[in-house]
């Protein structure tokens, strides 16, 4: 990848399709084991990959603090770095292509694209279309020069106790908040069921691509945005005691976005000069003319 070995301690991750291939070893999908398709013909993962999964993942718990997560809420929610159409923000997102093995890495383009032909396909909203063509592009952090930790993996509550059901817990021992009492109790800095929109959550492409959109898509929608990588909500239910009637109610929808996202991948990209004029006419509908970063 291009933009993150420039300092490869911040980033063990050859490209950060290696945490989404992670994902799927942990959550498998369940229509290719019905088929008898081993997990192991779908990802094979060798050690050196784990291991670079492991390290990633001691990194963005060690430093994914209260205080880390206001600071980059300061810093991104700004939007004053760049301003540019959607088309060329795809082009842009797309300097994360993968070099290491081009001939099985899609470009960040093509998983966006068949997430949302996925979702379009199955006769879901016009929205929802637009949020799987969107929901990564936040990744766009990289690019910025944020390290992998700070970009990608699982996000989940900061402030309160950490769930077991996030994972590799055991890191969290390294996280300066994992000594302050004010933030270890089970709800934290938060009350029981106050609701997600007044909890925050570590930093991430989720995070920012939500705030990018949010004055443009329907709820639903910011909901897949927004809370796509807390698996350790929609997969495992580890903070439902935070979570009101509403998150509940909004979670559906990030419980359907979510096999759109992890079981779309596949070799042959879709034709995107077929795929052109419906995609335009969408994005006109819905956004503005520029988006800013
Ligand atoms: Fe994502
Ligand atoms: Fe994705």
């Amino acid at each position: 990848m291009k933009t993150d070995q420039a300092v490869p301690e911040a980033n063990p991750l050859s490209s950060l399709d290696v945490w989404e291939d992670d994902l799927l070893d942990r959550y498998p999908d369940p229509e290719s084991i019905a088929k008898e398709k081993s997990t192991e013909e779908y990802r094979n993962y060798e050690a050196p990959a784990r291991d670079s999964v492991k390290e990633f993942y001691r990194l963005n718990h060690t430093y994914q603090t209260y205080d880390f997560v206001k600071e980059k809420q300061k810093e991104f929610l700004k939007f004053d770095r760049k301003e540019m159409s959607v088309w060329d923000a795809f082009n842009f997102l797309n300097q994360l292509v993968d070099d290491s093995d081009p001939d099985t890495d899609l470009d960040q383009f093509q998983h966006l694209l068949q997430t949302a032909e996925a979702i379009r396909a199955d006769g879901h909203p016009d929205w929802m279309v637009l949020a799987g063509l969107f929901h990564d592009m936040g990744k766009t952090l990289c690019l910025f020069d944020e390290p992998q930790w700070a970009v990608v993996g699982d996000t989940f509550p900061v402030g309160c106790a950490y769930s077991e059901k996030i994972v590799y817990p055991e890191y969290f021992s390294n996280n300066p908040d994992f000594n302050n009492p004010v933030y270890q109790t089970k709800y934290g800095v938060y009350s029981h069921g106050c609701g997600l929109r007044n909890v925050d959550m570590s930093w991430g492409h989720d995070e920012y691509v939500y705030n990018m959109m949010k004055d443009y898509l329907p709820e639903p929608a910011l909901y897949m945005l927004r809370y796509h990588s807390f698996y350790s909500q929609h997969r495992e239910n580890g903070y439902d005691h935070l979570l009101d009637d509403h998150d509940r109610e909004m979670f559906k929808w990030v419980n359907l976005f979510n096999p759109y996202d992890l079981y779309s991948k596949n070799p042959t990209p879709p034709n995107w000069q077929e795929l052109r004029p419906y995609y335009e006419d969408l994005v006109a509908k819905y956004l503005p003319a520029t988006l800013k970063f």
